[in-house]
């Protein structure tokens, strides 16, 4: 099986590589000067395997037409099976049509995908567990889980430890992680406002005065609700907030928003590539989760 990279998260990519022992394949990627992506597989791959890695962060559209494009000339240059690795689906958060004349856009990507010439696709912390149901090729879900799991064991005293959903919807999520470590699970209730983004914490269901709260979750977009989130528990008594999220993105401000004061620290994985993180942000390997996934993929 041989790797193919896309730009949006080559360091992530080289890492698998090397998981599987296979170097990356040699692909030039550069832009017409129109502004189109002009992509160029220079190896030979007739009759072979290929697995692409690509995120689809911002620049989200484009990440999106050069995946488009790698499995086109994949396909022409007489690729066998071309399988995806998506560790972070960008448009997988509109899963669902919030207000009346909206697009189900993670419905749309995964059509895109799907009609490509790509075999099967390995997603990672989807928003939405149904989202593998919107493609009609064989997908695999994968979890960060267990990572986190011995992140957790590894740095906190799990006597006073407790885990948190910051709203229904991670609910069952966290519920899995929570009895992974066999803690007690807390959940917020979390309202946002549609039309501003705005995210209100309005309640908690149990005591968390002095407890240290691992919030977990799949992706920071602005930001705002671990801000949110991290004020009310502390405000609630909370001894200690850390975050615990899949993806990162930091769309905005949401970089500057983690400097709060109450947010004790935020761990994400490399799903989504990023330079100059400060202190606070820690990032998790998830190459070997990815690697493991397409090893089958001979
Ligand atoms: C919400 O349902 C998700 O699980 C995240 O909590 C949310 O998408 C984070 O978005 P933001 O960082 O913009 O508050």
């Amino acid at each position: 099986m041989k790797l193919i990279s896309g730009t949006s998260n080559l360091p992530l990519a080289q890492k698998i590589a090397d998981q599987l022992g296979s170097p990356l394949l040699d692909v030039e990627i550069t832009k017409f000067a129109n502004g189109e992506k002009r992509v160029w597989v220079k190896d030979k791959i007739a009759g072979e395997n290929v697995s692409l890695v690509q995120s689809f962060n911002n620049p989200v559209d484009e990440n999106i037409v050069e995946t488009l494009l790698i499995i086109d000339a994949l396909e022409r240059a007489g690729a066998r099976h071309i399988n995806l690795i998506i560790p972070w689906m960008g448009y997988s958060l509109q899963d669902k049509v919030f207000r009346e004349g909206e697009p189900i856009a993670a419905r749309v990507i995964a059509d895109l995908l799907s009609n490509s010439h790509a075999k099967r696709a390995v997603l990672l912390d989807l928003h939405n567990s149904s989202i593998p149901g919107f493609f009609s090729i064989p997908t695999q879900h994968l979890l960060a889980l267990n990572p986190f799991a011995e992140y957790i064991r590894e740095n906190f005293n799990q006597n006073e430890t407790i885990i948190v959903s910051p709203d229904f919807g991670g609910l069952k999520r966290a519920r899995t992680f929570a009895e992974l470590l066999g803690l007690e699970l807390e959940n917020i209730d979390k309202h946002r406002d549609l039309t501003t983004g705005k995210v209100t914490p309005k309640g908690v269901t149990g005591d968390v005065e002095g407890k240290i709260c691992i919030i977990y979750d799949d992706v920071i977009n602005t930001g705002g609700t671990v801000v949110e989130v991290a004020k009310f528990l502390k405000e609630k008594g909370a001894k200690e907030v850390h975050f615990l999220v899949t993806h990162g993105l930091f769309a905005g401000d949401g970089l500057m928003k983690m400097e709060d004061p109450s947010i004790d620290s935020v761990v994400i994985t490399n799903s989504i590539h990023h330079l100059n993180l400060p202190p606070k942000i820690r990032v998790i390997d998830v190459s070997k989760l990815l690697a493991d996934s397409v090893k089958t993929w001979v």
